[in-house]
Formats: structure tokens, sequence, C-alpha cells
């Protein structure tokens, strides 16, 4: 089963990016496609749809544009609940000890990476940002 993560903008530009797929991969994930990025607006309001109306919106697109990131494609078995929990919880202070988001995030705003919250979205997540080939 595949999932989307996405190294955010502020783990990126910290130099974080390998520390964290070092950490994925060591939770079982075999990386099946990458794309190093730099969302246009539209783009990160397309992705982030389903968040419009929230007051945090403005400012998620705002951040997810202001630099490059890099959406993955990741395979594991139960692969969807099994990023969430490696990557813990949205805000880091609440984030389980050794989670990506524990170890990396800033803030519940620049919060280092994104996983798919259901099987549902990680399909469509995956083909929003892989969608001319299967991963391989
Ligand atoms: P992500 O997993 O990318 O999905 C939506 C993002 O909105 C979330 O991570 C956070 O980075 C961001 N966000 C900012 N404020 C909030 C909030 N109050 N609740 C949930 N998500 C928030």
């Amino acid at each position: 089963m595949l999932t989307l993560a996405i190294i955010k903008p502020d783990a990126l530009a910290a130099g974080r990016a390998g520390k964290i797929l070092s950490r994925l991969e060591e939770a079982g994930f075999t990386l099946r496609a990458a794309r190093l990025v730099r969302l246009g607006t539209a783009d990160a309001e397309a992705f982030y749809e389903v968040h419009r109306a929230r007051p945090f919106f403005r400012p998620l697109v705002s951040f997810m544009t202001s630099g490059p990131c890099l959406p993955m494609a990741l395979e594991r078995e139960d692969a969807v609940r099994a990023l969430r929990e490696v990557i813990g919880a949205t805000d880091p202070k609440e984030a389980a000890p050794g989670t990506v988001r524990a170890l990396y995030a800033e803030s519940k705003e620049r919060n280092a990476i994104h996983a798919s919250d259901s099987e549902e979205n990680a399909k469509r997540e995956v083909a929003f940002f892989f969608p001319d080939s299967a991963p391989v």
C-alpha cells in the first residue's frame, strides 16, 4: 500500500530531509517516487482544498509556497496508519518522543512533514504529485 509524505519547506531549508527519510526507511517504508517541487499558490490551495474554510488555510498556503518541498510516495504494509504514527501529532508539543515532528518540527504551523490521513486521500495525494506514471 502507498501513502504520500511531504517534507515541508521548513525541514528542507534546515537540512533535515536526509534524516527524515532515513527515519522513515528505518520504520519500514520504501521510497517509490520523489520530486523536489516549489508549489505555486494554486497548487497549494488545490492540495489543501479540504482545509479551505479553516482559519489556518492562508498561512498554510503561504508557508507551503515559501520554498521547495519534497513529496514522496512511500510503500509499506498498513502505510497510512504507520506513517501517521511515525510522524506524530500535528503539534510537535503533543507529538510522542522519537516521532519525526517531535524531533524536527518547529511549531504546529511549521511542522516538518505532511502525511495522508486516509487511504482515500493517500490515492488522491499520490496522484496529485505523481500523475503521469505509477510509482515504481
Ligand atoms: P498537514 O498534515 O500538512 O495538514 C494540514 C496542515 O495545516 C497541518 O499539517 C499543519 O501544518 C497546518 N495547521 C496549522 N494550524 C493548524 C491547526 N490549528 N490544526 C491543524 N492543522 C494546522
